[in-house]
């Protein structure tokens, strides 16, 4: 757990440009505190002290705005950016080096029980304010645009942005964390159509 948490801390320099030091990380970052607390409630949880796990994770919750349910499966370095108003369900499955931002909702869509959250495998980065919900799987470095909805699986390095989600271009090409999940690469597929189309415009205003 400690070494987790480590880790955990470590994931903010890299994802978060305006992060000077460890002190401060620490004592600042309630993305990075929701951790501390959430590493906690997860061990209580294994430990069968359910209630004590969720009363650690109501705790978090209103010192920090993240609420993560006890049993959620949460993989190494970790970071959620900001922190106010994510929420992480029962059954949310992690994998390794993802990253949410403020809003974020790993969610439901039905009462029933059994896995009823979203997987995320590795290199994940979901935007502000977006939900994902059901239990659908984002592949490995699939990003997820800031308010967009997505109720529907998402194959490995896509985007996908707007409500309802829809894929924006493939990123296949793209391996390393950007901060926001913002990529300066241009798909030249994508590249060629929008010249296209500008130049369809431009003939179509001049007649
Ligand atoms: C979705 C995202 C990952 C796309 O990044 P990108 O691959 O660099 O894409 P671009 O910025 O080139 O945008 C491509 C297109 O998608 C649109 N788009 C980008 N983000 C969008 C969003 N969240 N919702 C709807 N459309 C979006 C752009 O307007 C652009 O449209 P166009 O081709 O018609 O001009 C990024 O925009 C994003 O939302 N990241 C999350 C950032 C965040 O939450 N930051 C919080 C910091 S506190």
């Amino acid at each position: 757990m400690q070494m987790k948490f480590i880790e955990d801390i470590q994931s903010v320099f890299e994802r978060d440009p305006s992060a000077r030091n460890t002190f401060e990380i620490i004592t600042t970052y309630s993305g990075v505190q929701a951790m501390l607390f959430y590493r906690l409630s997860h061990r209580l949880w294994g430990l069968n002290l359910k209630w004590l796990s969720r009363f650690v994770a109501m705790l978090a919750r209103w010192l920090t705005g993240v609420e993560i349910h006890p049993a959620a499966k949460i993989g190494r370095r970790f970071f959620i950016d900001h922190g106010m108003g994510v929420v992480i369900g029962e059954t949310a499955e992690i994998g390794d080096d993802c990253t949410l931002y403020h809003g974020v909702t790993l969610g439901g869509t039905t009462w029933d029980k059994g896995k009823r959250h979203p997987t995320l495998k590795n290199n994940v980065v979901i935007g502000a304010g977006a939900k994902v919900l059901g239990p659908i799987t984002l592949e490995d470095g699939v990003r997820i645009g800031s308010n967009a909805v997505v109720t529907k699986p998402v194959f490995a390095n896509e985007t996908v942005v707007g409500v309802p989600g829809r894929v924006l271009s493939d990123k296949s090409e793209h391996l390393s964390f950007d901060a926001y999940g913002v990529s300066n690469d241009n798909d030249p597929n994508v590249e060629a159509i929008k010249s296209i189309l500008k130049r369809l415009d431009e003939i179509e205003n001049k007649t």
